[in-house]
């Protein structure tokens, strides 16, 4: 099983162990593998988290690491607010996908293995790649594909999935991925595939939506001079954050890094993953 190496996560332990107040309550809002969860319970002796994943995989891991210093929730960040929990001293979401859920076939959001459409990061939610890739409209093809994978032109790769359905569905990412390559041949070094599948994750996963709405909601559950450390990997994603950390900027606490953090050259060589990553801190203030 792939290991995740958890990004960014020296400057992470910075921004907390900087802030105003020791974190002794973190909320971290995408376990994945308890990359950045372990090495901030290492850090902080004193710390509590609750954690939320909406991958019963994830929560499985985090139920066989025994530390009753770890509250894990089987659901999506954005349900917080169903949830009774004390105030937060620090809080972290680390977007996207995890290593060991890109890299199993299985879950079916690479290419580069055969697997079944499939893209789910919560296995109990119907909606699948296989479904949109079968059942969407032209039109709609056409929106997920330009709006979340920034593609110029794919029209005749949404027309081309379009005839081809009418004869056999597609069922596994080598079909789509063949197919895609097939036709958009424009993309240098990376497959064009790439960005088609990045798009589909997207939707399968409603990643984007109500993300800025939850972010802006966070501080009323974190107390006063703590901290909210973002991760994003893709330029949709960052400029929700960038923008929403705006709007909060002085009417609910600061921005604390003017400039997006990267990482650094030398994280860069040892996990090529971290090469999209950008992190954004804000610290609240004292309204609610
Ligand atoms: C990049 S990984 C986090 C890795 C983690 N920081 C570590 O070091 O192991 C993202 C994780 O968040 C989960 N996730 C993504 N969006 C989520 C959401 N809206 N609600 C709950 N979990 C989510 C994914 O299932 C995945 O396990």
């Amino acid at each position: 099983m792939t290991k995740h190496k958890p990004v960014l996560l020296k400057e992470v332990i910075e921004a907390f162990e900087t802030q105003p107040r020791e974190p002794v309550k973190i909320l971290d809002g995408t376990f994945g593998r308890g990359g950045h969860t372990q090495a901030l319970l290492n850090k902080f002796p004193n710390l509590f988290i609750t954690a939320f994943d909406k991958d019963p995989a994830a929560v499985e891991h985090a139920n066989k690491i025994s530390d009753n210093r770890i509250k894990i929730i089987n659901d999506d960040f954005k349900n917080l607010k169903n949830y009774r929990l004390d105030l937060f001293d620090g809080a972290l979401f680390d977007l996207g996908v995890s290593s060991p859920q890109f890299d199993d076939p299985a879950r079916g959001f690479s290419f580069q293995h055969d697997g079944p459409l499939d893209m789910r990061m919560d296995l109990k939610q119907k909606l699948t790649a296989k479904e949109i890739i079968n059942t969407f409209s032209e039109r709609e093809l056409l929106n997920i594909f330009s709006q979340y994978g920034e593609i110029k032109r794919p029209a005749r790769v949404v027309r081309a999935i379009v005839h081809d359905r009418e004869n056999k569905e597609f069922t596994t990412t080598k079909e789509l991925a063949g197919l895609i390559g097939r036709i958009d041949k424009h993309r240098g070094r990376i497959h064009p595939a790439t960005q088609y599948f990045m798009a589909l994750r997207i939707a399968v996963n409603n990643e984007l939506e109500g993300l800025g709405e939850f972010i802006e909601g966070l501080p009323m559950y974190m107390e006063p001079g703590s901290r909210l450390c973002v991760i994003s990997f893709h330029s949709l994603e960052d400029r929700i954050i960038k923008n929403t950390f705006k709007k909060m900027h002085n009417n609910l606490g600061k921005i604390i890094n003017k400039k997006v953090i990267v990482a650094s050259r030398a994280e860069q060589l040892d996990n090529p993953r971290s090469r999209s990553a950008k992190l954004r801190i804000f610290e609240m203030g004292g309204h609610r």
